[in-house]
């Protein structure tokens, strides 16, 4: 089959959170199941200053959105470590910015035009895609476009397009009059007329209705999004397409996150032979100037600092966790300044147990996730989300709120059965949080069990080479 697909990130390119592997991981893995794989994302500032090696392959083009005359060119690199190409729109006038997300009044053309530029670009290169998978609502009007603007296209005549929501909780709203400017002026009449007559464009209602599939990326989240409770607002919207509506669980690219042969360790280990983690554990402590002490736990935490992840039950439980116990704890993330300064005032109080790096750094988030020995993910909600299965994957059992993907892929440790992959609390309050770290404690002690804890998450199949059977079947489905 041949698959468009469109993203606002795409690792190594430009990554701001899980979406960045996924559009990698999962192109690649559909490649390696034989496709023929396109992946459309910006020509960001970030990635044309990481000096990447880019090939010009449709030189600048004046292109009409709406009332705006924009400039863009098509450069290509493939996917590292394999033949996918990825295809860059180079638009400086929209993507030469400091972020990836600008919050600028003009977000709404930043990634109409991607989308945009992206049926361009098969046009172009006379790509007549089986599926166009769009990501988000920063593609959520691609299936709109294909059935208007470009419908006279017969190179679309036999395209299906899929939506996949990796996070309900931003959907791309914006005013109704901004219709012109995304180039839909003349497409008004397919569009949800109470939402344009309550003044509102949502590119990500836009796109849920007008997909021939949807999917997300985890069951138990694909049965929450259409409930009031985690549906944000879309709720019934979702429940009214529910026939096409999937969850399909995220993979991990394991020639990147595996503990075997990770390039960012000073030592490789695996399941047979834990020996190198203890190692990771000490350089880890070492490189943000903590002591290493033998036998004390280690809590690590790479994350974007948002709401969505829970945070707000550390101000209590993190504060009564180092006073109580000999741990210590590493974090990584930046994003909302509240739970930047509660992590810097706890390093600032306890200098010996606690280090927080406000930054993103690809190999520290590596190396947490091998030195540390247990992973703390309270997320308040989780479409899927990757770093537990991370976790998973190093031997360091995750410590999660039973939501989401982590509920699908998190099994509480039954120490006289001796199955589970780690440890979860069931409603997302700050008892349920301390029971979990005290349960995960406690059996801390009988190395043995721990062991095995451990060595249940390092031997499961986590890969995308699974996961991947799941989309080819929806699109197969789809296609004529
Ligand atoms: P989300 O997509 O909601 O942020 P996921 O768990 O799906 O959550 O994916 C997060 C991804 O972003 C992981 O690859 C994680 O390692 C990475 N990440 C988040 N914050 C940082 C950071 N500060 N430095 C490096 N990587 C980070
Ligand atoms: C989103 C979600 C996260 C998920 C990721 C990739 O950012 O927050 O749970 O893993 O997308 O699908």
């Amino acid at each position: 089959m041949r698959i468009l697909f469109i993203s606002s990130e795409v690792a190594p390119f430009a990554k701001t959170g899980g979406l960045g592997d996924v559009s990698a991981a999962l192109p690649k893995a559909l490649a390696a199941e034989g496709h023929d794989v396109r992946v459309v994302v910006p020509y960001y500032r970030r990635v044309r200053e990481a000096g990447h090696a880019v090939e010009l392959v449709v030189p600048p083009l004046d292109v009409k959105l709406g009332r705006r005359i924009l400039r863009f060119s098509t450069l290509r690199a493939p996917l590292p470590g394999t033949t996918v190409p990825v295809y860059f729109v180079e638009c400086n006038q929209l993507y030469d910015r400091p972020s990836i997300y600008s919050g600028d009044g003009d977000e709404h053309v930043r990634f109409a035009f991607l989308g945009w530029a992206a049926l361009r670009i098969a046009q172009q290169l006379g790509f007549a895609p089986d599926i166009v998978h769009s990501n988000d609502w920063q593609a959520g009007l691609v299936p709109v476009a294909l059935r208007t603007v470009f419908a006279w296209d017969r190179l679309f005549a036999e395209t299906r397009t899929v939506l996949t929501i990796h996070n309900i909780g931003h959907q791309g709203t914006f005013a109704a009059d901004v219709l012109a400017d995304v180039g839909l002026a003349n497409a008004a009449d397919q569009l949800h007329q109470d939402e344009l007559r309550a003044g509102r464009l949502s590119f990500m209602l836009t796109g849920l209705l007008h997909a021939n599939a949807i999917t997300t990326v985890s069951p138990t989240y694909a049965r929450e999004i259409q409930t009031p409770e985690h549906g944000v607002g879309l709720d019934a919207y979702l429940r009214g397409r529910r026939d096409v509506l999937f969850g399909i669980l995220n993979g991990i690219d394991d020639e990147i996150w595996n503990p075997s042969r990770d390039a960012y360790l000073p030592t490789t280990y695996s399941a047979d032979d834990l020996s190198g983690k203890e190692d990771c554990k000490r350089a880890l402590l070492e490189s943000v100037g903590l002591p290493y002490r033998r036998g004390v736990p280690l809590f690590g935490i790479v994350s974007r600092l948002a709401w969505q992840k829970g945070f707000d039950l550390f101000f209590e439980v993190l504060p009564a966790l180092l006073r109580q116990h000999d741990a210590q704890l590493i974090v990584l993330g930046s994003g909302e300044k509240r739970y930047a300064d509660l992590f810097t005032h706890l390093a600032k109080v306890a200098p010996r147990k606690v280090a927080y790096r406000n930054a993103f750094s690809e190999p520290l988030a590596h190396l947490i996730e091998a030195g540390s020995d247990l992973f703390l993910m309270p997320s308040r909600y989780e479409p899927c989300g990757l770093n537990q299965l991370y976790s998973l994957a190093y031997g360091t059992p995750p410590i999660v709120h039973k939501t989401g993907g982590l509920a699908d892929t998190v099994r509480q440790f039954d120490p006289r059965t001796g199955r589970g992959n780690g440890f979860t609390f069931d409603h997302f309050d700050v008892r349920g949080l301390k029971w979990a770290i005290g349960n995960a404690l406690d059996l801390w002690q009988h190395r043995g069990v721990w062991r095995r804890l451990q060595e249940n998450g390092m031997r499961e199949d986590l890969s995308w080479r699974r996961r991947v059977k799941e989309y080819t079947a929806l699109y197969r489905k789809l296609v004529p």
